[in-house]
Parts: structure tokens; sequence; C-alpha cells
């Protein structure tokens, strides 16, 4: 039985994930309107598989017959600079949410929940990634400056990413 602090922690995670899935649509908007359509496929992307990373801990919750408690989610960010300054943000962002996945795991070590323990690990290795695909990115802009003709071709490989659904495994 998961108790209420760790019931409470991920409840929170839930909403921070759907707040994530916001902020990226707010930045792919912004993207989509400076006519970057690759970045703004890219972070359009990261957004749904917020909502899968939000999704997976629903559904473990059930699973686990653990009331689900959906609070209000905060209105993101909607102005921004430049796509380096995005992504700086997507990094701040992202080390945010892994020091929330970092207390998950230390709560239910301290509440001997070692299912939710175990659950975690996937979020865990899900935020190494999330962070070094923004750490890349963010070298990569500031490798070329504002070079018109390097940001167009890191546009098209920003525009290959495709969406695929986020399974636990
Ligand atoms: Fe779900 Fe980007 O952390």
């Amino acid at each position: 039985m998961i108790s209420d602090k760790v019931k409470d922690i991920l409840n929170e995670q839930i909403n921070k994930e759907f707040y994530s899935a916001y902020l990226y649509l707010a930045m792919s908007a912004f993207f989509d309107d400076k006519g970057l359509y690759g970045f703004a496929n890219w972070t359009k992307v990261q957004a749904k598989e917020e909502v899968d990373h939000g999704m997976i801990i629903f559904d473990y919750m059930v699973d686990r017959d653990t009331k689900i408690q959906l609070k209000q989610i905060d209105v993101p960010e909607n102005d921004f600079k430049s796509p380096v300054q995005v992504f700086e943000k997507i990094l701040e962002h992202e080390r945010y949410v892994t020091s929330s996945i970092e207390a998950i795991a230390n709560l239910s070590l301290d509440e001997c929940d070692l299912a939710t323990r175990n659950f975690i690990n996937w979020y865990l290795k899900e935020q190494v990634e999330e962070e070094k695909n923004a750490t890349d990115i963010i070298t990569k802009l500031k490798l070329f400056g504002d070079e018109k003709a390097s940001l167009y071709l890191l546009n098209e490989e920003l525009a290959k990413r495709e969406y695929h659904k986020h399974e636990y495994d």
C-alpha cells in the first residue's frame, strides 16, 4: 500500500509532467511563430512525451489503488527571446524535474515503498536523456552563434524528430 506521503508526491509529479507539456507547447508556438518549424516540431514532440510521463504515473497509481488528485496546471512562460534562451530554460526546467524525481526516489525509500522506488528508476534514466538532449542542442547553438545557415541546418535536423509513445519498461 502506498503511504499518504508517497501518494501526495506522485500526484504532484503528475502535475509537473503535465505542466512540462504545457511549457514545451508554449515553446513550440514561439518557434512556429518565428518560422523555425523544426524547433517547433522538436518541442511539440517533447510535449507529447511529457503527457506520456504523466500518464505512466497515473496508471501506476491506479494499479496500486491509490487516490488520484489532479491539480491546477500553472500558466507557462509564453514570452521567449531566442532558440538558445529557450533551450537554456529547457535545461533548467529538466534539472528541476530531475530533482523532483530524486525526491520521489528518496521518499519512497524512507517510506519502505520498494515498488515505487523501483518504478521511479525509469524516470531517473529518462531524466539523464532529457538533460543530455537539451545540453547537446545548447552546445550546437552556441557553437554556431548567429550564423543563419547553421541555424537552418539545425532546424532541419530537429524537424526529423518523431513522436513515439513512451511506454514504461
Ligand atoms: Fe518528464 Fe521532461 O520530464
